[in-house]
C-alpha cells in the first residue's frame, strides 16, 4: 500500500460503494499546500494525524498545533480498536500496522512541552500590532518605535523593554517627532496600557531567551523520520490572537530562515494550521496581503501549509487559490452562509461525473472525504468520495506520564526550560540581531550546513542560518565579571536610543515581508 514518493490518505469508493483505488499525496507535490476542512467531529484531526504520519514516514519534519489535546497520542503507539479494524479492513490496508512516532511537545506557557519564545524584536511591529489589536494610530507609534530600535541597532528582548522604549518615546515625543514622524503622547500611553494587559494574559512569557531555533522543529531522528513538532495550545486557544500571531511568526521565521531550495523531490517541513480562521478573523488588510505573500513564496523554501478549519469560507479567496492538496469533510447546509461554504467547497473540485459535489458534501461519514491531491504536472485529480484510513499511532491524547516521559528524552530537553538571565539574554539577542543586520548588509544568504551537534543519539539536526547560539552554555560565557555592575537592559535601551537620535550610529535591521528580521 505504501509508494514511494507517495502518502497513502485512504482509499476510495465507487458509486455502488465499493473500493475504486489507493488515494494518494505525492511528496513532490507536498510543499504545494493544502486543506482541511469539514464540521466538528466528521475526521479533521484524525486526517491531519494520518497526514503528519506520513510525512514523518517519509522523514519530513512537522509542525502542528494541538488544539484540543487529542493529537498528543501521535507520540504513542496505535491500541486496536474494532472500528478502526473495522476502517481498515474495508479499505483494504492489509496489515494494519501500530506505530509511534518521533514527538517533540512544545508550549508556550511550559507546563505541557518545551518553551518556545521569541523576542520583541524578532516578531517585529506588524505582528505586534495584530497581536494588540492595535488602533491605526498605535500602529503608527508601533511602527516608529521599532524604526528607532532597528535604526540603532538596539534589540528588544521582551515587553520590559519596548515599555522602556516606549516611556522614552513619550518623554521626547516633541523632539523625535521631527525626526521619524508624528508620535502621539496619547497613542503611546494606550500602546503602554495595552501591553500590560498582554503581561497579565501571560504573554510576557512569550518574549524572551533562548528564542526558538527553526532548526529544533526541523529535526530528524537517525532512522530517517521527521519530528512531529506538537504545540500544545488548549490554553492557548483562549487568546486566540496570540494563538495566531504566533502561528504567524513561526511561519514568518521559516520564510527568513530558510534558504531557497525550488521545488524539492519532498518538503523541508510541513506547517499545519489548526483553527486557521483564527488567523485571518478580522486581520487588516495589509496583514491578509502579506499572508497571502508568505504562504506563495515560502513553497520554493520547502514548506507546505496546510490549513485545518470547518469552513472554506474562513480562509480568504488568494489563499486557498494556492492550496493545491484538499481534504474536504462533511458539512452541514442548514443556513444560507452553510450552503454557500458547500457551494464555494464544491466549485473548487475538479468535478467527477459520477457523482455531484455539492450533495456528496453534506452525505459524508466520518472520516470520510472528497480528496483531490496534486499529479502529473502539478494538476489537481478529479475528486474522488474517500474514506480516509485509520491512524498508526494512538487516537486520542497521550497521558501525563507519557508526555513527561517523551519530554525527558526530547532531543531538546534542556535546551529551552529554563529562562536566561536579562543581561545574557540580552547580549545573546544584541549578538544575534548583529549577525542579522550583517548578513542583510551583504546581501546573501550563508547556505552551507554546518555540523550540528546532535540532541541525543537517535536524532539528527539540520544546519543553517542563525544558529551560533548554542544553549545553554551560552549565558555562562555571558556572565558580568565580579564587581562589575551591568546596567539594566532599560538603561542600557535609554542610552541607546538616545545615542541613535543623537548620531544615527548602529547597524540598521532589515525586515522581511511579515516584519520578522531577514536573516
Ligand atoms: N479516518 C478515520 N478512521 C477511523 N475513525 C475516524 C477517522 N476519522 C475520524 N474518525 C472518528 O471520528 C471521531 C472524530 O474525528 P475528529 O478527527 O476528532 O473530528 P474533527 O477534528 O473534525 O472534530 C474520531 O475520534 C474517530 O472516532
Ligand atoms: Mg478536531
Amino acid at each position: 500500500m505504501l509508494q514511494d514518493g507517495k502518502l497513502y490518505i485512504g482509499t476510495s469508493r465507487k458509486p455502488d460503494d465499493t473500493n475504486n483505488k489507493p488515494e494518494y499525496l505525492e511528496l513532490k507535490f507536498g510543499n504545494r499546500h493544502g486543506l482541511v476542512t469539514g464540521a466538528t467531529g466528521t475526521g479533521k484531526t484524525v486526517t491531519l494525524q494520518i497526514l503528519a504520519e506520513g510525512f514523518s514516514n517519509a522523514g519530513v519534519p512537522v509542525f502542528c498545533a494541538d488544539v484540543k489535546g487529542d493529537l498528543s497520542g501521535i507520540g504513542a503507539m496505535g491500541e486496536p480498536k474494532d472500528f478502526l479494524q473495522k476502517r481498515a479492513d474495508q479499505i483494504g490496508l492489509t496489515p494494519y500496522d501500530f506505530q509511534e512516532f518521533p514527538v517533540i511537545f512544545w508550549d508556550l506557557y511550559g507546563e505541557k512541552g518545551h518553551r518556545v519564545r521569541t523576542t520583541m524584536s524578532e516578531m517585529g511591529p506588524l505582528l505586534l500590532s495584530r497581536l494588540m489589536n492595535a488602533t491605526d494610530a498605535q500602529e503608527g507609534v508601533i511602527n516608529i518605535a521599532f524604526k528607532i530600535a532597528d535604526q540603532g541597532g538596539l534589540p528588544l528582548l521582551d515587553l520590559k523593554d519596548f515599555q522602556a522604549l516606549l516611556n522614552y518615546m513619550g518623554e521626547n515625543a516633541t523632539a523625535l517627532s521631527n525626526q521619524f514622524g508624528f508620535i502621539s503622547k496619547a497613542s503611546v500611553g494606550s500602546i503602554q496600557r495595552e501591553l500590560l494587559i498582554l503581561e497579565q494574559q501571560g504573554a510576557e512569557q512569550f518574549f524572551g531567551e533562548p528564542a526558538l531555533k527553526i532548526s529544533d522543529i526541523m529535526r530528524t531522528t537517525n532512522d530517517g523520520r521527521g519530528a512531529i513538532s506538537v504545540l500544545a495550545a488548549d490554553k492557548l486557544m483562549m487568546n486566540p490572537r496570540l494563538y495566531g500571531t504566533f502561528l504567524l511568526w513561526m511561519l514568518s521565521e521559516l520564510f527568513e530562515v530558510l534558504p531557497e531550495v525550488g521545488d524539492p523531490e519532498k518538503p523541508k517541513l510541513v506547517f499545519f494550521f489548526d483553527e486557521a480562521h483564527l488567523l485571518f478573523n478580522d486581520a487588516p488588510k495589509v496583514l491578509l496581503e502579506r499572508i497571502e505573500q508568505v504562504v506563495r513564496l515560502i513553497r520554493s523554501k520547502g514548506v507546505g501549509v496546510y490549513f485545518v478549519t470547518q469552513n472554506p469560507l474562513d480562509v480568504p479567496e488568494t489563499v486557498l487559490a494556492q492550496l493545491g492538496n484538499r481534504v474536504q469533510h462533511a458539512l452541514r447546509a442548514y443556513t444560507p452562509r452553510e450552503q454557500k461554504a458547500v457551494k464555494t467547497a464544491a466549485d473548487t473540485f475538479r468535478p467527477n461525473p459520477d457523482f455531484d459535489c455539492a450533495t456528496v458534501i453534506t452525505n459524508l461519514g466520518t472520516g470520510e472525504a472528497l480528496v483531490s491531491t496534486l499529479e502529473g504536472k502539478g494538476a489537481p485529480s478529479m475528486v474522488e468520495r474517500t474514506l480516509i484510513r485509520p491512524p498508526a499511532s494512538r487516537l486520542g491524547p497521550i497521558t501525563e506520564a507519557e508526555r513527561k516521559q517523551i519530554m525527558g528524552v526530547s532531543p531538546v530537553a534542556g535546551l529551552y526550560d529554563e529562562d536566561f538571565d536579562r543581561e545574557s539574554a540580552y547580549e545573546i539577542l544584541m549578538a544575534r540581531a548583529k549577525k542579522a543586520a550583517d548578513a542583510a548588509a551583504a546581501q546573501e544568504q550563508a547556505e552551507q550546513p554546518a555540523e550540528q551537534p546532535s540532541g541525543g543519539s537517535r536524532w539528527t539536526l539540520p544546519g543553517f542560518g542563525d544558529d551560533e547560539q548554542a544553549a545553554p552554555s551560552a549565558p555562562k560565557q555571558a556572565k558580568p565579571r565580579a564587581g562589575y555592575q551591568r546596567e539594566t537592559v532599560a538603561e542600557a535601551a535609554m542610552k541607546s536610543v538616545a545615542r541613535t537620535v543623537a548620531s544615527s550610529l548602529g547597524r540598521a535591521l532589515v525586515r522581511g515581508i511579515l516584519g520578522s528580521l531577514r536573516r
